[in-house]
C-alpha cells in the first residue's frame, strides 16, 4: 500500500546475455552440427573410394569391380571389422592363452576401439568441463544458477505483489490511514483535480470537498465511485481510465481528510448533508485529524 511503484526489472544486462547467450548458442550449434554432418558424409565417400583402391591393390581388378558395385555394404563390414577388431572364429586359436580352468579358457583379445575411443572421448569431456566451469567462468555452478533463479523468482513476486496492490475491494473499502497513502493521495489531487476543485478542496467548477454536503454520497465508497465513474454530463470525468484503483483509493482517503477544514473561499454546500453510518468509521479518528471536526457540519 505504498506509493505508486513498478515492479522491479531483471537488468538490461542480464536480459540481453540471457536471450543471445542462449539463442547465439543455439544457432551455434545448429551450424555446427549442420556442418558436421556435411563433412562426415563427404569424409565416407573419401573412405569409401581410399577401400576400393586398397582392394585394388590387394585383391586384383575383379574384387574392385565388385567393390564398386556394392561400396556402402563394404564399407561398412570393414568399418565395423576395424572398430570392433574382431578376430574371426577359424584364427582364435592364435590368440588362445595357454592357461585352462577347469576346461575354461581365455581369449587374449585387444580392446575394441570404440572402447577405447569412448574412453578418450570421456577424458576430453573431463578437460572440457573442467574448463567450462571451474577455470573460465562462463559456466555457472549450481549455486550460481540457484541464486539466479531465486533472484527471478524474487521479481516475478515483486510483479505479483505490485499487481494486487492495484486491486481494492470496493464493497468493503475503509478510508486509508497511512501517512504516504494520504500523502500520495494528495499528491494525485493537486496534479488532476484542483483545476475544478480548488487547491484546498473549497470547490469551483467542481463543488466543495471540505463540507459534509455531497451530491453523490459521502463514503468512502461513494467517493470512490464517485472518482471511478465520474459523473460525465456534469463535468467530471470517469478517472478509472487513467487512475489505477489503488490510487483512486488514494485519492478518496486524501479527500475525505479535508472534511472540515473550512478553506476560505469555500463553495456553497451542494447535495445532501451526509450522514456516516454509525459503525462505518469508529477508529477513523486515529490518523486523521481533520475527521472528528466532520459531523459538527462545517457548510455554512
Ligand atoms: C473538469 C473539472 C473536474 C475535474 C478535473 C475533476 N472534477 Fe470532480 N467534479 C466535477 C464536477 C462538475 C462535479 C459535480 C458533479 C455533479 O454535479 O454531479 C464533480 C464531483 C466530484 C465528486 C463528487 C462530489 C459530491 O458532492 O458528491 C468527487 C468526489 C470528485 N468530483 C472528485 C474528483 C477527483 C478526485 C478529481 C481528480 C482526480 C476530480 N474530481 C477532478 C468536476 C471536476
Amino acid at each position: 500500500m505504498l506509493p505508486p511503484r513498478r515492479p522491479p526489472r531483471l537488468p538490461l544486462k542480464a536480459i540481453f546475455y540471457d536471450s543471445f547467450l542462449s539463442n547465439g548458442l543455439l544457432l551455434f550449434t545448429a551450424f555446427v552440427i549442420v556442418g558436421a554432418f556435411i563433412v562426415m558424409f563427404r569424409l565416407l565417400n573419401v573412405l569409401i573410394k581410399m577401400q576400393q583402391i586398397q582392394i585394388y591393390k590387394e585383391q586384383g581388378f575383379e574384387a574392385f569391380q565388385e567393390a564398386q558395385a556394392r561400396p556402402m555394404e563394404n564399407f561398412w563390414n570393414n568399418m565395423y571389422k576395424r572398430w570392433t577388431k574382431v578376430v574371426p572364429v577359424e584364427k582364435e586359436e592364435d590368440i588362445l592363452f595357454d592357461h585352462n580352468y577347469d576346461g575354461i579358457k581365455e581369449l587374449d583379445n585387444s580392446l575394441p576401439p570404440w572402447w577405447v575411443a569412448m574412453f578418450y572421448i570421456t577424458i576430453a569431456f573431463a578437460g572440457i568441463y573442467l574448463f567450462y566451469f571451474h577455470v573460465s567462468g562462463v559456466g555457472k555452478s549450481s549455486k550460481e544458477q540457484y541464486e539466479v533463479e531465486v533472484k527471478k523468482a524474487e521479481i516475478a513476486i515483486a510483479a505479483f505483489q505490485a499487481k494486487q496492490a492495484d486491486k481494492v475491494d470496493e464493497e468493503n473499502l475503509v478510508p486509508l490511514e497511512k501517512e504516504t497513502d494520504i500523502a500520495a493521495g494528495k499528491t494525485l489531487f493537486t496534479t488532476n483535480c484542483v483545476a475544478c476543485h480548488g487547491a484546498l478542496g473549497e470547490g469551483g467548477v467542481g463543488p466543495n470537498m471540505t463540507d459534509n454536503f455531497w451530491i453523490h454520497g459521502g463514503s468512502v465508497k461513494n467517493i470512490y465511485q464517485t472518482i471511478k465513474n465520474g459523473v460525465p454530463e456534469k463535468g467530471m470525468i470517469a478517472w478509472s481510465n487513467q487512475l489505477r484503483p489503488a490510487d483512486m483509493h488514494r485519492l478518496a482517503s486524501y479527500i475525505l481528510t479535508l472534511q472540515g477544514t473550512n478553506p476560505p473561499n469555500g463553495k456553497a454546500p451542494e447535495g445532501t448533508e451526509f450522514v456516516p453510518e454509525a459503525a462505518a468509521t469508529p477508529q477513523d479518528t486515529t490518523a486523521t485529524p481533520a475527521e472528528p471536526a466532520a459531523p459538527i457540519g462545517s457548510g455554512q
